[in-house]
């Protein structure tokens, strides 16, 4: 048997236990497959509800291998799931598109629904962006979160599509606001709150990340080297109970520059001042390259110079299904007590 099928097999055995309680739990969104730790890298198979979405990232995956690796599925689930393959190789990519089995069917593509924590998703195997509509390592932080949120005003940074927002209102969140500066991904958001309509509205605001914390922070908004800067939507300064800071690797716009190797500082110190006094900050870093003792560190620095030390800090790991064989999971999630 070729070493691919091998390491899947070998993949499903060792899941067979976080399936039951993931089923059990209303989840049907997992990865099944994570190539990096699991013998092939650059390769991930993942389930969205209906949807198998294989993604490679350094070479693509030859059509055999591709089918052999949707029927063993199909056949361990005992399902049928709709294949997509998703080649993120860029350049790289040599396969023919033309062939059925990598443009997916068109009821592959059509909009579907996935679900974790008995909450319902959008699942949708290609659209305008790169990444799935759902980040699955984060399932963890966002079950925290549902269980976590009852009364609380929740602030939901760098929302993407808003599930953390979504778990916050499933858990009894007296408020929940969602804040990203991408109107496509806050639809996504809308379209994820209007899938569970037993739950209370959540709130958006469509604005880059700095002009918004730091007028909730109440610093003022600076401008790169005297520019001017472009409009921004105007917000009182106020303090939220929960705080979520999930933000990218890096980004740039006219207002900062998002960079979790460099400079976590400029996005955590206004996200800890928009914390309220007794409230919580659950904050990420998804760097591989950053070692969790190192960022921990600097956090904990950071609440200790502005005079709000923690009270406690609780470290949030991904589930198994997304192991990490030197214990090094390169998303860190830390529950940070204010
Ligand atoms: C990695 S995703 C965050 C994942 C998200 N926390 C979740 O729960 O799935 C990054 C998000 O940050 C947003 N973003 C990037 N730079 C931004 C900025 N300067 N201001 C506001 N949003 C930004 C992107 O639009 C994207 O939705």
């Amino acid at each position: 048997m070729p070493a691919l099928d091998l390491a899947l097999r070998a993949a499903l055995d060792a899941r067979q236990p976080l399936l039951g309680e993931l089923h059990a739990q209303g989840t049907d969104c997992y990865r099944l497959f994570h190539g990096s730790q699991e013998g092939a890298p650059g390769l991930t198979l993942d389930r969205y509800g209906p949807q198998l979405l294989v993604q490679s990232f350094h070479q693509p995956l030859q059509r055999e291998a591709l089918l052999g690796l949707h029927s063993a599925i199909n056949e361990r689930l005992g399902l049928d799931l709709h294949l997509v393959y998703n080649d993120r190789a860029g350049g790289n990519s040599r396969v023919d598109r033309r062939d059925a089995v990598y443009q997916a069917t068109p009821e592959a593509l059509d909009d579907m629904l996935g679900q974790e924590w008995g909450l319902n998703y959008r699942v949708r195997g290609r659209h305008p962006g790169q990444d799935p509509l759902l980040f699955l390592d984060l399932r963890n932080a966002r079950g925290w979160i549902k269980a976590n949120s009852a009364g609380q005003s929740v602030l939901n940074l760098f929302a993407y599509t808003c599930g953390v927002g979504l778990c916050a209102a499933a858990g009894g969140a007296r408020e929940v606001v969602n804040l990203d500066f991408a109107e496509g991904n806050l639809a996504v958001g809308r379209e994820n709150g209007a899938l569970n309509p037993s739950l209370p509205a959540m709130q958006f605001i469509q604005s880059d990340y700095f002009p918004a914390i730091r007028q909730l922070a109440d610093l003022p908004v600076a401008s790169r080297r005297g520019q001017k800067l472009p409009a921004y939507p105007r917000l009182a300064p106020r303090q939220f109970d929960l705080v979520f800071l999930d933000p990218p690797a890096w980004a740039r716009s006219a207002f900062g520059t998002v960079d979790l190797l460099r400079d976590y500082q400029s996005l955590l110190k206004p996200a800890i001042l928009a914390t309220a006094e007794g409230g919580t900050l659950v904050c990420c870093n998804n760097l591989a390259k950053v070692e969790l003792a190192d960022w921990r560190d600097q956090v904990l620095r950071c609440a200790a110079k502005l005079g709000r030390p923690l009270r406690d800090c609780q470290v949030l790991p991904p589930a198994a299904d997304f192991p990490s064989h030197d214990a090094k999971p390169p998303l860190k999630t830390l529950i940070l007590r204010l």
